[in-house]
């Protein structure tokens, strides 16, 4: 097949030189027979390595298209293992399900142990790139904001007792490598960085594949790109009732939520962090417990809302199960706190009440609704790939 398509290029191309380049680009088989046999033995992967760059639409802003594939590949590989816990039972996708918006559903999550979480789990299929959120601009990972990347996030994740458990990731690194499959993958994800050590290259493919991450299939994306970006404007796709909850959520929450790739667009920086008046007195007081500066008492970040519909409970705490609750909390129930956000105040500095009516309620959540991919998260590059 190879030598066909080699010989083909060959008479289209005429010159030995182009059809070289020609058949290079055309089949680019990522294994040998025999390292695919050995890696088909335990996984389904393609023979030809899946693509991650997505391609966003010019609206939703700039993100970045030099996700390296077969690191990628390795880190699905590796988020999807369950040897990365102590017990040997509990991977990523236990707390981070795609079809759940890679959120797990559950109020506070259930790791390697009987105890749960402190928080609930964060969505990674909340963005539109989620390498695009937080590669540029300096935005920060976790409730608190208190991890830079995702190497952070993992080793603090791994090492975790409630979560996965693990004592010294260096050596479940080397353990993982004792498999031919896993030699082959890594030996292929880092064929430009042969100096890392095992864990380091563990690490950066879970970053890899997480970054890769990402949803804009949504009615909303849809709307946006038919109104050429112009946000502002009803969406003819939209029907009455999402076009008003559109204008009250760009009225209303957009300062805090962006809706595009990165929390800057346009000359605005969105609200990254906040206090949103859940609490007069917060039992968890977010960036406070890293910073200790009291202005970030009760303060946590700003979600994206990528998928929201399907990423219940909601807030860190999991605390409001539906989206209704949510706009009810935002319409009548901010509670005063020496941090709550201007934008949440009223002009004399209480609590803000919108006192939606019934109608605009249900217009901002049908709006909410606009903005589900299941699609994306659903792709086969981001499946489980173990067999069996
Ligand atoms: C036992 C459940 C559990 C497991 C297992 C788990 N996570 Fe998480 N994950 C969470 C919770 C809970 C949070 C929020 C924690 C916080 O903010 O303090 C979180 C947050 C994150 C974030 C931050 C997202 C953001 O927008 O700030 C990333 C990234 C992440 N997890 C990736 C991973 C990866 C990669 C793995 C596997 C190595 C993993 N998680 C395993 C529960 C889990
Ligand atoms: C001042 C910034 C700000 C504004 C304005 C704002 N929010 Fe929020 N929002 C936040 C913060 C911060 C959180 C997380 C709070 C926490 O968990 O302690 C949050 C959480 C949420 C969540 C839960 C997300 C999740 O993944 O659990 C939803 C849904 C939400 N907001 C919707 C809205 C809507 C709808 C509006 C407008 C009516 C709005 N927000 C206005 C800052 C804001």
């Amino acid at each position: 097949m190879k030598t066909k398509l080699f010989l083909l290029s060959a008479l289209v191309a005429g010159t030995l030189t182009s059809c070289i380049k020609d058949d290079a680009e055309t089949v680019v088989h990522n294994y040998s027979d025999d390292e695919f046999a050995t890696v088909s033995k335990h996984l389904s992967l393609p023979m030809q390595v899946d693509d991650y760059n997505l391609a966003l639409p010019d609206v939703l802003g700039a993100f970045p298209t030099n996700t390296n594939p077969k690191e990628a590949t390795l880190g699905r590989v590796l988020f999807y293992d369950k040897r990365l816990s102590s017990n040997g039972e509990v991977n990523c996708a236990t707390c981070h399900i795609p079809e759940k918006g890679f959120g797990d559903g559950e109020k506070f999550s259930k790791g390697v142990v009987e105890e749960r979480t402190s928080r609930n789990s964060l969505a990674l299929g909340a963005f539109p790139s989620f390498n695009a959120y937080y590669g540029f601009g300096g935005t920060r990972m976790f409730w608190d904001n208190r991890a830079s990347n995702v190497i952070e996030q993992a080793t603090e994740t791994m090492k975790n007792p409630v979560e996965m458990g693990n004592t010294n990731l260096g050596d479940l690194a080397n353990e993982l490598l004792q498999e031919d499959y896993y030699r082959i993958l890594f030996d292929k994800a880092f064929v430009n960085q042969p100096w890392l050590t095992n864990e380091e290259k563990m690490l950066q493919a879970l970053q890899t594949f997480v970054t890769s991450i990402g949803c804009f299939n949504t009615r909303y994306d849809k709307g946006l790109v038919d109104a050429n970006g112009q946000d502002n404007n009803d969406f003819s796709s939209f029907t009455q009732e999402e076009n008003r909850g559109k204008a009250l959520f760009n009225t209303n929450c957009a300062s805090c939520h962006s809706l595009k790739s990165t929390a800057s667009f346009g000359g605005a920086t969105s609200i990254t962090e906040a206090n949103n008046g859940l609490d007069s007195d917060y039992e968890d007081e977010g960036v406070y417990s890293v910073s200790f500066n009291e202005a970030d008492k009760g303060v946590f970040k700003t979600p994206m809302l990528r998928n929201i519909e399907i990423t219940g409970p909601y807030m860190h705490d999991g605390r409001f199960s539906t989206l209704e609750e949510v706009v009810e909390h935002y319409s009548s129930g901010i509670k005063s706190h020496a941090n709550l956000h201007p934008s949440l105040r009223d002009s004399n500095g209480n609590p803000k009440k919108l006192n939606l009516n019934e109608a605009d309620k249900q217009a901002l959540v049908a709006f909410l609704r606009t903005l589900t991919d299941k699609t994306s998260l659903m792709h086969s590059r981001y499946s489980d790939p173990f067999k069996g």
